[in-house]
């Protein structure tokens, strides 16, 4: 028996029209999202991610400016040639604090969400200033006017707050103390670098732009930033955790 439904009579109707795809719609809705508040592990409890420090999150507003995420994705998918060439898939944790997110959809050039500790900032330096010097192949644009920037200390502070107020955990004291550790982080043997680290966990401080100069500049913001992508979880302690499969 063929149920009959007069499909002309609803379409006709826009009060009925309305109230149907509502419903379509809300179905849908519910199947896709009902799950989610049932999987306890959605963002997995990894105890290591830590927010940026001062410096990092200039590098990645540096990152966001000039439009490396059109290049670059952020984001590596749980497929087997993916993990063998960038390592452990991306983990939701591990952009927990990234306010927008750079997962990114392009990959003109390789995923990045890994490439932390990959290669020394000397190699940084040299690829940020001119690609094709250490990979001839290469098709990225240089950046070599970050390294005669000066990195701008002033709005520091705001752009804490701002991300503050989106949820990531800074203290006042890291939001006072914002352009003073950024200036200590791009610096060797700085003064502050023990207080940095004991409020940012493995924060490194040390010159990054290779300049020598005690102002950072924007190479020394972007190095920072790129030296610490994917390097906040230790995934021998998390592959311990139970409720890993
Ligand atoms: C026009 C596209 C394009 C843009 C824009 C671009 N890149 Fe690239 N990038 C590439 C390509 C292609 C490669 C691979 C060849 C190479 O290593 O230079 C690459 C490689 C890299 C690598 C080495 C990755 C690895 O694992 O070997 C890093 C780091 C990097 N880019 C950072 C950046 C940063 C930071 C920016 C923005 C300041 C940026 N890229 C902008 C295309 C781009």
């Amino acid at each position: 028996m063929a149920i009959r439904f007069d499909h002309g009579k609803l379409e006709r109707n826009v009060f009925w029209l309305a109230v149907a795809s509502v419903l379509v719609i809300a179905v849908g809705g519910l199947i896709e999202v009902a799950p989610l508040f049932y999987i306890s592990n959605t963002i997995e409890k990894v105890g290591s991610i830590r927010p940026y420090t001062p410096l990092e999150l200039a590098g990645r507003d540096i990152y966001v400016r000039e439009g490396c995420y059109l290049c670059h994705s952020q984001m590596i998918r749980p497929l087997r040639d993916e993990v063998e060439r960038y390592g452990h898939y991306s983990l939701a944790a591990e952009s927990m604090y990234d306010h927008p997110f750079q997962w990114g959809s392009k990959r003109i050039g390789p995923d990045l969400a890994r490439v932390g500790g990959k290669y020394s900032d000397d190699w940084h330096r040299q690829h940020l200033k001119d690609p094709r010097s250490v990979v001839p192949d290469s098709i990225m644009p240089s950046y070599s006017f970050l390294f005669a920037t000066p990195l701008d200390l002033r709005p520091l502070p705001a752009k804490l707050r701002v991300q503050k107020l989106l949820g990531t955990p800074y203290t006042d004291e890291d939001v006072a103390k914002a352009r003073q550790d950024a200036v200590t982080q791009a610096t060797d043997n700085a003064d502050g670098a023990d207080d940095l680290a004991k409020r940012y966990p493995r924060a490194v401080s040390r010159d990054y732009s290779g300049a020598g100069s005690p102002t950072p500049t924007e190479a020394d913001a972007l190095i920072a930033y790129l030296q610490m992508l994917g390097t906040q979880v230790d995934f021998k302690a998390y592959k311990d955790q139970a409720n890993y499969r």
